[in-house]
């Protein structure tokens, strides 16, 4: 197969970012990184318009696991299963699941069906996907029962509460994630949207969609003590590169990120998220 020039640019700063650095450590970067481990952390999240119905709703939020060198499948496999064991309503996945390359992930996608929340499963691909064969990574997804969502909504319905969620492919800019949004939201409403790239909010918040998941920025990586907000990827123009964020009456949680771009991180501990939705106050 041959590849993208992205995805030549992505193996060149693999080299640099990772592979060099960690080899003049001699392999310690790596194997501090990996010692740090993955913080699940528990979040609750007010919005307003939220359905009265879907009140509490417990969402596991995973994102850019980069399954790699940095993460091995079953570094990841395990990760997943600790959300999974808080019995979420619904698992959402915001995408980079793959570093690089794709490789096997049926081990990871299997424990991630496994969960088995009574209001789905999803997948959104993030741009590493699509590096190497996004076909690959949607396949072995779908093959173990998660939906992965296309610029489209999936209608689900556990007793009396009915979510739904849309997804949209991979997007650079925030025309092209405009686009995308509104193309989802041509086959109905929306409570919950999934975006690897944070960009897609403004066009959900125009849009009225309640809350948007994303991840891709990873914080950075590097952050401010204590200012989560204030870290490279916001330096390199992320205006959204962290944690919550409200516009109109409408949310984003961008999520820091389960793995990594280069072995470090600095007051930005990696993370996957138990997030818990409510009514905002006084509704
Ligand atoms: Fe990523």
């Amino acid at each position: 197969m041959s590849h993208s020039f992205q995805y030549h640019r992505a193996k060149l700063r693999h080299l640099f970012l990772t592979w060099g650095p960690n080899r003049l450590s001699g392999g310690r970067l790596l194997q501090r990184r990996r010692t740090e481990g993955v913080e699940l952390r528990d979040l609750q999240i007010h919005v307003p318009g939220w359905p009265e119905e879907l009140e509490g709703l417990r969402v596991a939020h995973v994102s850019d696991l980069h399954i790699g060198d940095l993460m091995t499948v079953d570094d990841a496999t395990r990760v997943i299963e600790r959300l999974g064991a808080l019995q979420p309503d619904v698992v959402c996945n915001t995408g980079d699941v793959v570093d690089l390359d794709c490789m096997d992930l049926s081990s990871f996608f299997q424990a991630s069906s496994a969960i088995n929340p009574p209001l789905g499963n999803f997948l959104v691909l993030g741009n590493h996907d699509e590096l190497d064969d996004p076909a690959s990574v949607a396949a072995q997804a779908e093959a173990a029962g998660i939906t992965v969502l296309r610029n489209s909504v999936s209608t689900s319905r556990d007793g009396a509460r009915t979510l739904r969620v849309g997804g949209i492919e991979w997007a650079r800019t925030p025309s092209a994630c405009h686009d995308r949004v509104s193309e989802a939201a041509m086959s109905g409403r929306i409570d919950l949207l999934l975006s690897h790239n944070p960009k897609a909010f403004d066009q959900a918040a125009r849009l009225g969609i309640p809350l948007t998941l994303a991840g891709h920025t990873h914080g950075g990586q590097i952050a401010h003590k204590n200012r989560p907000n204030a870290n490279l990827a916001l330096a390199m123009r992320h205006r959204r590169s962290a944690g919550l964020y409200e516009k109109g009456r409408s949310r984003l949680y961008v999520t820091v990120g389960a793995g990594d771009l280069f072995p470090l991180r600095m007051n930005c501990p990696a993370e996957v998220m138990l997030l818990r939705i409510h009514r905002h106050r006084g509704e």
